[in-house]
């Protein structure tokens, strides 16, 4: 596994990719790290309310081919695709992520104890669409660290929005009441470069005050 740390190289030359290299497989042990270092992402109260289910085998790729029909060279290519999901139900392990984090010696147990309940209370009181909300903000920013990493591990990626959102969590064993369908990303090693891509300038889009 080789791995670039050139942070603007990994930046500026990221594309997304349509066809990769089909006999280019990502190892379960390799794939654990980029995610794990995807993860590293920041997320709402350290929350990580994000999902992922991997698919990279023939009947998966197969199963997700019929959901995205648009997107089929990045589906039946790719070594991988990340199916991203945000979970309605992240405040299960809320109770681990404050633990741990005491037990590491990141937050003494007081801030726990006043902190914590106060969390549950939020989330309890929250409207459906301000949890998706909180979920999806999460699953984006893990969303973008995912693709730089894997491009520091040397493979590309394209995120897919083109795919059935209805049956993607049913398809692959989750509830679709639970698991917010995010985005799809195709990970592998490039067989034809992508195409590049206009920015709009700073200015056109920001508002300075
Ligand atoms: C949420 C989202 C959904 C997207 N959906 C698709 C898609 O369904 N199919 C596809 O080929 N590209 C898709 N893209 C890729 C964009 O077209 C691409 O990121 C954009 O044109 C900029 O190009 P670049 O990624 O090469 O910089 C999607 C990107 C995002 C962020």
């Amino acid at each position: 596994m080789t791995v670039t740390n050139d942070f603007n190289e990994v930046l500026l030359n990221r594309r997304s990719v349509k066809q990769y290299d089909t006999s280019v497989k990502i190892s379960k042990e390799e794939m654990t790290e980029i995610l794990a270092k995807a993860m590293r992402a920041p997320s709402t109260s350290n929350t990580q309310t994000y999902r992922f289910v991997v698919i990279d085998t023939p009947e998966g790729k197969e199963k997700l081919a019929k959901l995205a029909p648009h997107n089929q060279s990045q589906v039946t290519t790719s070594s991988a695709v990340i199916a991203i999901f945000g979970d309605l139900q992240a405040s299960e392990k809320f109770e681990k992520m404050f633990s741990k984090t005491v037990e590491l010696g990141f937050m003494p147990e007081e801030i726990k104890n006043q902190f914590q309940p106060m969390l549950m209370q939020r989330v309890a009181n929250m409207s459906e669409r301000e949890l998706r909300d909180w979920v999806l903000t999460d699953a984006g920013l893990v969303a973008m660290q995912f693709m730089l990493v894997a491009r520091s591990h040397g493979y590309d990626t394209n995120p897919m929005g083109g795919y059935d959102k209805e049956n993607i969590a049913e398809t692959f064993g989750l509830k679709k009441e639970r698991y917010v369908p995010v985005m799809i990303i195709s990970v592998g090693k490039a067989a034809a470069e992508g195409r590049g891509s206009y920015r709009f300038p700073v200015d056109e889009v920001t508002f300075w005050r």
